[in-house]
């Protein structure tokens, strides 16, 4: 079939030979994609010479065949490193989840902007927020979809810097300088956010950690009490649920104590961790979660949607309007009641809650908390093995899906260059993708379960490999 706008002089845009044939294009080699997700492969594939030079080539002035582009696309693809790949253990992945796909595409298909209201969008978005906070049991359902924990964190903090601060927004800190508090294995992106809040990453205190890598609350309350007594105003307490480096959720109910008597904001970083709190498993460690004053979380992260989807979720919805809220000739409160932009930093958006709402809708919220107590199940089992292995050293026990652990060998003095090195054989040999990490000053490989197509075989399967890349290279 021939787009109708084909035939419209001076619209080549429209023009879109046989849309037909490229839809079905491209849904045989999303489906093609999807089988490829299945299974481990041996290694990943590279894109050949001639398309290499392709990629090398200037602006096109004039059209292009669509198929042959089409296909440039996907072979790309298919050579990029992907962390819906079941042995894809690097950093905190997400999984391309096929609802969510479908839901990214028909969103992008639309293509609402949810900056101002979007009639029915409006509805499923607010359902989507519901179903977020119900599901993770957080007793707040307003907040905002943002494009990751980056955002979500910064949301936050803009928000708790207003109530601390009042004015701010306007004025500046005037001369009124403030501090946040987290542990010092807090994110980078609280760091950032309060570098863009205009506080400083110099205000951020990054609070020493106890034996079990958590933020200890009596510190916390040292550290207020001492700025208070130099003037310094605290904006708010960020609880890690779940560090990016070892999983580690700090005490929240404790910390909440702590914010309560002080009167400062409590925000909880769940950009990775938050859904745990929906199992067995994860939910004694986020115990007091329903006190924060707003919480993010990244359903792109272990809930699979594809990026970006991100939640942030404010216990007084308030106050994002009075950080955000603001009038403009071109964007006015018809009604009386608020734009969608005035409760967070971006303007044009994406439908982001489409695809986590299409999700759940199809899968049901309690696949989600099967699949992610699987995982929290797969890094116990690489725990254990670990534990097992002569030649493996585990370093933090997992309190949620991330191993931090390493190679060792007589043989080997420098146990830290050897595991830099093993890292990039195990990337160069493709069966497995993890990342090296720095705890404690210690060189490691990390992997962090949260596919849920790994299966316990294949968690095996990648302590092997490790055991087997780490005696070649301890050998050569
Ligand atoms: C704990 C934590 N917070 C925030 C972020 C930032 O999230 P994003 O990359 O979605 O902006 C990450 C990313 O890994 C994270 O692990």
């Amino acid at each position: 079939m021939t787009d109708a706008r084909s035939e419209v002089p001076g619209v080549p845009l429209g023009a879109l030979p046989d849309r037909q044939a490229l839809l079905e294009l491209a849904t045989s080699e999303i489906a093609a994609a999807w089988e490829s997700f299945d299974l481990p492969r041996p290694r990943e594939s590279v894109i050949d010479d001639m398309l290499a030079t392709r990629l090398t080539e200037p602006l096109p002035e004039e059209p292009g065949d669509p198929q042959e582009a089409m296909r440039d696309a996907t072979t790309v693809l298919d050579a990029s490193t992907s962390p819906a790949r079941p042995l894809y253990l690097a950093y905190i992945g997400s999984t391309g989840l096929a609802t969510g796909t479908l839901g990214a595409a028909l969103a992008a298909t639309y293509d609402v902007n949810m900056a101002t209201h979007a009639a029915a969008a409006d509805f499923l978005d607010g359902q989507a927020l519901r179903w977020t906070a119900e599901f993770i049991g957080y007793p707040h359902a307003d907040g905002a979809f943002t494009s990751g924990g980056q955002i979500s964190n910064l949301t936050a903090l803009v928000a708790a810097r207003e109530r601390a601060l009042p004015g701010a927004r306007e004025h500046g800190l005037a001369g009124r300088p403030g501090a946040v508090y987290c542990s010092r294995e807090a994110h980078q992106s609280i760091l950032r956010a309060a570098e863009i809040a205009g506080l400083g990453s110099a205000s951020v205190r990054r609070l020493p950690i106890g034996a079990d890598r958590r933020l200890v609350p009596d510190a916390v309350a040292e550290a207020i009490a001492a700025d208070r007594a130099a003037g310094i105003t605290p904006i708010a307490v960020i609880a890690n649920g779940g560090t990016t480096l070892t999983g580690t959720v700090d005490p929240i109910a404790d910390v909440a104590d702590v914010c309560e008597g002080e009167d400062v904001w409590l925000h909880v970083d769940g950009a990775y961790g938050l859904p745990a709190a929906t199992t067995p498993s994860g939910a004694p460690l986020f115990r007091g979660v329903e006190r924060a004053d707003s919480v993010s979380l990244d359903a792109h992260k272990w809930l699979g949607v594809p990026k970006a989807c991100s939640v942030v979720l404010v216990r007084d919805v308030s106050s994002l309007d009075i950080a955000f809220g603001h009038r403009e000739s071109y964007m006015l409160h018809s009604d009386g009641s608020h734009n969608p932009v005035d409760r967070t930093l971006e303007y044009s958006r994406p439908f982001r809650s489409l695809k986590l709402w299409l999700a759940f809708r199809i899968h049901g919220a309690a696949a989600f908390r099967t699949w992610i107590e699987r995982t929290i199940g797969h890094a116990r089992l690489f725990a254990r093995l670990a534990d097992e292995a002569p030649d493996l050293e585990l370093l933090v026990r997992p309190q949620l899906s991330t191993v931090c652990f390493r190679h060792v060998d007589d043989r080997i003095s420098d146990i830290d260059t050897h595991n830099v090195r093993l890292a990039r054989m195990i990337q160069d040999d493709g069966r497995v993708f993890l990342a090296p990490a720095d705890l404690d000053g210690r060189a490691c490989l990390r992997v962090c379960f949260v596919n849920f197509r790994t299966t316990a075989d294949e968690v095996a399967f990648a302590v092997d490999v490790v055991r087997e890349l780490g005696a070649h290279a301890a050998a050569g």
